[in-house]
């Protein structure tokens, strides 16, 4: 922690309550979660004397430099500029979007500079440390209020649990389809369920995802992350000309959710391979379809519903999945097999001209056992 300045900190002091006014509607765009009744009670209080800009990273840089630099390292970072969602962006570009994505901008504006560089900030999971940056010495309190609701999946909810909306223009509300966009929190509820049940533990996300306090959150960008999430046997045995490869998947106790979980377009790929080449695949996804949805004027727009959920489930009895694939076989060696990540589907990806390496990691690979094997 390096020495304060009492002009840095006047200015920090001002900045934030103009973010907590300005950005209070929109956040409320995209969610539904509770943690955002904080930020409205501190809007409330604040709104009377809010002035201009608004509190970013760099303000709190000067006495939290450990966090900062970590957080600049993760996709809550670069949740606007990472290429992957950008690419997704300009094919739909909503002001929904931005509430999660850009949340110190105003949403119905594209963000500015500042919003697009932030991307989910200090402030987006420490409004409470708004009241701190004026008095720093308020840190107590601040770290009760932390420890207690605040480092739970609550402040998580917010943004990972949320519904499809339908935008019909300025005019009309938005719509909220019953389909989940994205389903994480629901998941790890399922999740945990079973594991306080069998181990009598169940992790929440911040001792995952941000263990021992450190924010260089983890996700799809460390393998070895993705690895311990699902444990695969691949076995294949030579019935004639064929290969019959049997793989079983499974979504281990160091997950706390589906997997993949997050985006809707997430996929997990398990790919075989033969001596000459040929491969074939097997998706494990979500899959969705377009309803014809008429609202209470009568009027109708169309909506996303999920159709099948093909992904591993969370840790419990349904976590376990296997697949069956029939290869080719001219008497060689057995099929190589790989489980590979992919940010988006292939072909969004192809449409949308990103490259395979920006969007797929494998994650495990091997060669088939055969099929007498323990
Ligand atoms: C002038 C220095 C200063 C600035 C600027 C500052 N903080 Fe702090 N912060 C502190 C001090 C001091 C503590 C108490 C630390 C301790 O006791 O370990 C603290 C504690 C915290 C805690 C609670 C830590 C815990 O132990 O639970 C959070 C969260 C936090 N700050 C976030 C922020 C954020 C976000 C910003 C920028 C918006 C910020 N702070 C700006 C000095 C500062
Ligand atoms: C995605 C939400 C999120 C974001 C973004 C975030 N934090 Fe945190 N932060 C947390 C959580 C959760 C904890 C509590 C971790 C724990 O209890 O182990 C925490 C803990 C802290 C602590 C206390 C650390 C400790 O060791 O006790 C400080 C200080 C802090 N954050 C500052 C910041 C600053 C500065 C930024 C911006 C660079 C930031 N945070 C961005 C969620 C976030
Ligand atoms: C027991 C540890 C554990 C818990 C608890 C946990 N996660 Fe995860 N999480 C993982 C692992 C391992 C992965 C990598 C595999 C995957 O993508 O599903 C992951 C992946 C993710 C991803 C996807 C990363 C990406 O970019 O695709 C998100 C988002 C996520 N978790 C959010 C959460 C949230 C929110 C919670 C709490 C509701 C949570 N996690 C609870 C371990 C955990
Ligand atoms: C203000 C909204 C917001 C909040 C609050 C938030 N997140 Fe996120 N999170 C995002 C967005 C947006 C992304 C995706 C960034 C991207 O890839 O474009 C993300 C990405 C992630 C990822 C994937 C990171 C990776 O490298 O693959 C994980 C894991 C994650 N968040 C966990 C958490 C946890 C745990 C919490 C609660 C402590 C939390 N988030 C709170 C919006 C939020
Ligand atoms: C309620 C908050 C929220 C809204 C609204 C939202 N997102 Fe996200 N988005 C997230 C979170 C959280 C993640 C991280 C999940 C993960 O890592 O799998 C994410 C991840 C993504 C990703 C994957 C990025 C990557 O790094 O791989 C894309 C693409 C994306 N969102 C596009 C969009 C688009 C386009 C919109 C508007 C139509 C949108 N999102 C609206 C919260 C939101």
């Amino acid at each position: 922690m390096s020495a304060r300045s009492p002009l840095a900190l006047a200015f920090a002091f001002a900045f934030a309550f103009a973010w907590i006014a300005s950005s209070v509607p929109s956040l409320l765009v995209g969610h539904h979660g509770p943690h955002n009744q904080n930020a409205q009670t501190l809007a409330a209080q604040f709104r009377e004397r809010a002035p201009d800009p608004r509190v970013t990273s760099a303000q709190c840089a000067p006495c939290h430099e450990a966090q900062v630099r970590d957080w600049r390292g993760s996709l809550h970072a670069r949740a606007w500029t990472d290429g992957v969602f950008l690419a997704a962006y300009r094919e739909e570009p909503m002001a929904f979007c931005r509430g999660c994505h850009a949340p110190l901008g105003d949403a119905a504006n594209e963000p500015d500079a500042i919003a697009r560089s932030e991307g989910v900030s200090c402030v987006s999971c420490h409004a409470e440390s708004l009241a701190h940056l004026a008095s720093p010495r308020s840190a107590p309190a601040t770290r009760e209020a932390h420890r207690g609701a605040h480092a739970s999946r609550a402040l998580c909810a917010g943004c990972h649990q949320f519904d499809f909306v339908v935008d019909r223009g300025p005019t009309r509300p938005l719509w909220h389809s019953p389909t989940p966009m994205q389903d994480t929190v629901h998941e790890w509820e399922r999740a945990s369920r079973h594991l306080r049940a069998t181990t009598g533990d169940a992790r929440d996300c911040v001792q995952c995802h941000l263990p021992s306090g450190s924010h260089a959150v983890r996700g799809v960008e460390q393998r070895a992350f993705l690895q311990r999430a699902v444990a695969v046997t691949v076995r294949a045995c030579r019935l004639g000309s064929e290969w019959n490869v049997r793989a079983t998947l499974r979504a281990t106790d160091e997950v706390g959710h589906a997997v993949p979980t997050g985006d809707l377009h997430r996929q997990l790929r398990l790919v075989v391979v033969n001596a000459q080449g040929i491969e074939r695949a097997r998706v494990f996804s979500r899959t969705f379809e377009r309803r014809l949805e008429v609202d209470d004027r009568g009027e109708s727009f169309f909506s996303r519903v999920q159709r099948f959920d093909g992904r591993l489930a969370p840790p419990g009895p349904e976590s376990e999945d296997t697949a069956s694939i029939q290869l080719p076989c001219a008497g060689e060696r057995r099929p190589l097999w790989r489980v590979e990540h992919w940010r988006t589907d292939p072909e969004i990806a192809r449409r949308q001209g990103l490259h395979q390496r920006e969007v797929m990691t494998v994650v495990h690979q091997g060669e088939a056992l055969s099929c007498n094997a323990p």
